[in-house]
């Protein structure tokens, strides 16, 4: 990704790889360099997941185990988001962990990242009983712990995974095979809708698609794409 975080550190490395080729062996790193703002950003997350834990705005708080707030780096460029936590989510209290995460995670894995690079988190913190979707009050109490969410990680894309992300962000209820690989804007943040993997689990076939639209996240955050096969 071409942060200006990013960029530093390629440099960095590619300083230290000379210096290795002229048979320097030991660095000196000081300790708090380049991961002050990370730091600060880690910070403001743990504060505001604790003040989230017990939170009763709703009423999936009744029927959930526990806040899943999200996971990754606050640091980074690019945030996938879904819908709400599933039945191994709600047990783990980590979003994305069960098959559609699997799959999520070699998705992400595709672009050559891993979850640790990116954020991840879904547009409802609590499992709706019998997983069903989200009610529009209960969006309404949540969203704006998401929209806090991305004002302190300030990514570059967000990828919104499937018809209820899409349409319940972007307030617009065009089918997702309509909304899907297309540029939006979500706050001043460009947003790309792709299918969720639970989709792309029942409909193997639309993979392709959703490949291609995780490639235009790759061309924007300037990602090295793979070669294609000839
Ligand atoms: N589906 C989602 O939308 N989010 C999760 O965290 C898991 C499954």
């Amino acid at each position: 990704m071409q942060s200006e975080f990013s960029q530093a550190v390629i440099l960095v490395r590619r300083y230290v790889e000379q210096l290795a080729r002229l048979g320097v062996r030991d660095f000196y790193i000081p300790r708090d360099a380049l991961v002050v703002r990370k730091r600060g950003k880690a910070k403001e997350f743990e504060e505001m997941a604790e003040a989230l834990k017990d939170c009763t705005r709703c009423g999936l708080s009744r029927s959930r185990t526990q806040v899943v707030f999200g996971t990754g780096n606050p640091g980074t460029d690019l945030v996938f988001v879904g819908e709400a936590p599933g039945y191994d989510e709600d047990v783990q209290g980590e979003p994305f962990v069960g098959r559609a995460g699997q799959l999520l995670t070699r998705m992400i894995a595709a672009m050559g990242l891993s979850r640790k690079q990116v954020y991840i988190c879904n547009v409802i913190k609590c499992r709706p009983p019998e997983n069903r979707d989200p009610l529009p009050e209960e969006i309404a109490c949540c969203e704006p712990f998401l929209l806090k969410q991305l004002e302190i990680i300030r990514p570059k894309v967000i990828v919104a995974l499937g018809r209820f992300a899409v349409q319940s962000l972007l307030r617009d209820m065009t089918p997702i095979t309509r909304q899907r690989g297309r540029w939006r804007d979500y706050h001043g943040i460009r947003l790309m809708p792709t299918f969720h993997p639970s989709y792309l689990l029942r409909n193997p076939a639309a993979k392709r698609e959703a490949w291609l639209d995780l490639q235009e996240v790759m061309r924007e955050l300037g990602l090295p794409l793979p070669e294609k096969k000839t």
